[in-house]
């Protein structure tokens, strides 16, 4: 991934990473962010090539990587991709396993979402009115069958369906509150879809997220989970998942421009 040198090309696909690109996005010269009504968003939108593809890259976690996932400020990040007049968002996910058929490398497209948040400003009500709109699919189907056709295209083997537990963190989970996310049909665990997917959703923006399992969920793996181990798992993968979301955002940039 590289900072684009053709500025003038305007942003179609917005992208949304966090740990998983933090290594490669770190180095990049930031800007200032501009402001927006829900106030600073994690940095400035970035405008990045990821593989021959131009998109609209969001550091959720902040340029350098330094905000945790309760003290995001997701209602400013999706107000910035909105105002850049994104046609779509691709989200990456580091997440841990749940489900026994996920392994370390594992690249994973989800369907659904149990949120266990608390506490996050997640919806734009204030600024757009109440509205109680439809969830039930929180992924945009179009975007995801273009994650799954682009993992297919590069080699990759991809899952195509699983819920998303979405946790407060910043610690990591007790065994037993995986076991119970397990019981709830949670397959994997992160703590950032929410309330990304739903502010997305608000803003009407089609949204899709591609998930890394980077390590197995507490209680699931050998011993403690090792921030080592995440890194590992990230170091190994990235270039596959870049790569797909590269893809992915090329052929969604000309369906939906
Ligand atoms: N739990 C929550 N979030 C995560 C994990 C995990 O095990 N791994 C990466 N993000």
């Amino acid at each position: 991934m590289k900072q684009s040198d053709h500025n003038e090309i305007p942003f179609l696909i917005g992208v949304l990473g966090g740990t998983i690109t933090t290594e490669d996005t770190d180095r990049i010269k930031t800007e200032d962010s501009s402001t927006t009504p829900f106030g600073e968003p994690s940095a400035a939108l970035q405008n990045l090539d990821i593989g021959q593809t131009n998109v609209a890259f969001m550091a959720r976690h902040g340029l350098p990587h330094a905000i945790a996932p309760h003290d995001i400020n997701y209602r400013a990040n999706l107000w910035t991709l909105y105002e850049a007049s994104v046609s779509a968002i691709i989200a990456m996910y580091a997440v841990g396993a749940i489900a026994n058929d996920l392994a370390i490398g594992d690249i994973v497209i989800p369907d659904q979402i149990i949120d266990y948040t608390w506490g996050r400003e997640g919806s734009f009500n204030a600024k757009l009115g109440l509205n109680h709109f439809d969830f039930s699919e929180p992924f945009n189907p179009v975007v995801r069958q273009h994650l799954v056709s682009s993992a297919k295209e590069s080699g990759h083997s991809v899952h195509t369906t699983a819920t998303y537990g979405c946790t407060q963190g910043p610690r990591l989970e007790t065994s037993a509150e995986i076991e119970r996310l397990k019981r709830d049909g949670c397959d994997l665990v992160g703590m950032t879809a929410m309330p990304e997917a739903a502010l997305a959703r608000e803003l009407n923006i089609p949204f899709g997220g591609i998930c890394l399992i980077v390590n197995a969920a507490a209680g699931r793996g050998d011993g403690p989970i090792r921030h080592q181990e995440i890194s590992l798992a990230i170091a190994r993968n990235s270039a596959n998942l870049l790569d797909i979301v590269g893809r992915a955002a090329r052929e969604l940039g000309d369906l939906l421009r």
